[in-house]
């Protein structure tokens, strides 16, 4: 934390009279009714990202006062103050463009409003990142605190709930296997209530990382946005702000190499979002550390994935919240963690994990020796198409595709597929491997979520469920299928993808890693050669030039070259 001020004093307007800036500081704020008594205190700030457009956040406004409460207990005072929020559904042209950016407004007024500690309140995908980002760089102690899953719904009989379900019925509408009004139906089930979705996507992947990483408090992941758990949780950690802020423990004591590998672990074992590959990246990068996607892979070897979750598996997250949340993961990962990590309790992973309430019967984290899938959740591919790296969800592909030769069927861009693809002239098969390009970082622009490029209308129609998908976007956790994202570097920057050609042959060989496009270097180099760049609409000004001249590529996690310090070292060195 900068300086030795705190509470009120904490970085003074400049007004060249330090007491005549205290004067008028407290001047103002007790216009809110504030006594001397309180303004004396330590002071929490409470990022506050409820948002009428962000349903994911409704119950905020609860939270906030339950972290409020559990701040006052502590003897501390508590000051909400609001920040930027993004639901996935509400930010154009993608959330991914907006992370930075919340993420910046974040570290600011973290940094510029008097805080001793701050309880950062977030839930939807790109919120818990842009916080953490934020709260690394300012250097203030921190604790997150997840708005936590929606519960599910009921469709006609049957268990459904955001997103997994969305796309599983989206998919079975377009093959013409349910009519407008079911589907019509569905939409007004599938988010039932508040909170973020309830399978395995990345608002749960965050979640249940981020208590691993140590920033949450312990049980914090799981609990439903409606439940007493969860405002029970928000009072203990309005508790724990106020105990991290005598101690003084910042961002940078917890997330260490080491809790960044007990992070890669979980989220494997978990078959989590790829999304969140790009996220740990970004906020690893913030305290000056590298993610090794080539020790992340390494990691995979040994991980299985134990929690059957949709989209991998069969459950949500309220289930695994009845099955004992984050804790029955970690014990049976034990040996596969660092558990002498920090925690932002002040206690250790392993001590925390010993204090948790002992196991209970359940069938939703399944035994290290009976995984539910025998690797971790993602994996690693290299070769001449993704130099830099590409991800795949492997737990979520159709084995029988993990290895494949194919044809490819190119799409230059997001509108040319929207075009195209259910063109039933289009020339392909189910044999084909489709290709998306300019969808990365500078694409897009903003890395969207197109990667799950939809099964061709007319093949749908005869029942294909998957086929091979590559491109340099990102894909929703909620998703499933044999798809390959975050190629790298991406086609807009000149990386290989964006010279792959319609009927050209591409090999994928998951087992390997090996991802291949079959055709002749100079034949490349000639293409090299007339590569243009895409261009976008008002790239000249603004946010949109700010991200286009500075957004790193996906395995720097897609941050801002400005915003990560020189001297970043690989996360693989920790012991
Ligand atoms: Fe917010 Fe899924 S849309 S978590």
């Amino acid at each position: 934390m900068s300086g030795t001020a705190s509470g009120m004093r904490k970085g003074l307007t400049s007004y060249g009279d330090s007491e005549f800036s205290l004067f008028l500081r407290k001047a103002f704020i007790k216009g809110m009714g504030y006594s001397d008594d309180a303004l004396d205190r330590p002071i929490i700030g409470i990022a506050d990202t409820s948002s009428g457009y962000n349903a994911c956040h409704a119950t905020v406004p609860d939270l906030v006062e339950a972290v409020k409460r559990g701040v006052m207990l502590a003897g501390a005072l508590p000051v909400p103050f609001p920040t930027i929020s993004i639901h996935e559904s509400f930010a154009f042209p993608t959330s991914m463009f907006l992370r930075n950016l919340m993420a910046m407004d974040t570290e600011e007024l973290v940094r510029a409003q008097p805080m001793d500690a701050v309880v950062l309140i977030g839930g939807c995908d790109k919120t818990v990142p842009a916080q953490l980002m934020g709260a690394a760089s300012a250097g203030v102690p921190a604790v997150q605190l997840v708005t936590g899953p929606m519960l599910t719904g009921s469709h006609r009989g049957e268990r459904v709930g955001a997103c997994t379900d969305c796309r599983r019925f989206w998919g079975r509408y377009r093959a013409t296997e349910i009519d407008e009004q079911e589907i019509a139906d569905v939409n007004n089930q599938l988010v039932p209530g508040a909170g973020t979705c309830g399978v395995m996507g990345t608002a749960s992947t965050m979640a249940l990382v981020v208590e691993a990483l140590g920033m949450m408090m312990p049980g914090g992941a799981a609990a439903p946005a409606v439940s007493a758990d969860r405002r029970r949780i928000a009072e203990a950690t309005g508790r724990c702000a106020v105990d991290l802020a005598a101690a003084r423990r910042t961002p940078d004591q917890i997330m260490t190499a080491k809790a960044f590998e007990n992070a890669l672990t979980v989220l494997l074992a978990i078959g989590g979002s790829t999304n969140a590959i790009v996220h740990l990246a970004a906020m690893a990068g913030r305290l000056g550390l590298n993610l090794d996607l080539d020790g992340f892979d390494r990691i995979g070897r040994r991980v299985p994935v134990l929690v059957d979750l949709k989209p991998s598996g069969q459950h949500y997250m309220a289930d695994l919240h009845d099955a004992g949340g984050l804790a029955t993961i970690l014990r049976e990962l034990r040996d596969l963690l660092h558990l002498d990590c920090l925690t932002v309790t002040g206690r250790t992973l392993g001590e925390e994990l010993g204090a948790a309430p002992p196991p209970w019967p359940q069938s939703i984290v399944a035994p290290l020796d009976s995984p539910i899938y025998p690797e971790g959740g993602m994996a690693v591919l290299r070769g001449n198409l993704a130099p830099g790296g590409a991800i795949i969800k492997q737990s979520a592909a159709t084995p029988g595709l993990l290895r494949k030769t194919g044809r490819a069927v190119v799409f230059s861009s997001v509108e040319d597929m929207a075009a195209r693809l259910d063109d039933p002239e289009l020339d392909v098969t189910e044999d084909d491997i489709l290709v998306l390009q300019n969808t990365g970082p500078k694409g897009a622009p903003g890395m969207p979520e197109a990667g799950y490029i939809p099964i061709p209308r007319k093949l749908a129609a005869r029942g294909v469920k998957d086929m091979v998908r590559i491109s340099d976007a990102r894909m929703s956790g909620t998703a499933s299928g044999t798809i390959i994202l975050h190629v790298t570097p991406e086609s807009a920057v000149g990386g290989p993808l964006g010279l792959v050609r319609t009927g050209d042959v591409i090999e994928l060989d998951v087992p390997s890693r090996r991802i291949e496009l079959r055709v002749e270097p100079d034949v490349l180099e000639a293409r090299r050669q007339t590569f243009v760049a895409p261009s976008h609409a008002d790239a000249d000004r603004g946010y949109k030039k700010l991200f286009l001249d500075t957004v790193l590529q996906a395995d720097r996690g897609c941050d801002f070259d400005f915003l990560v310090p020189p001297e970043a070292g690989p996360t693989d060195k920790a012991d």
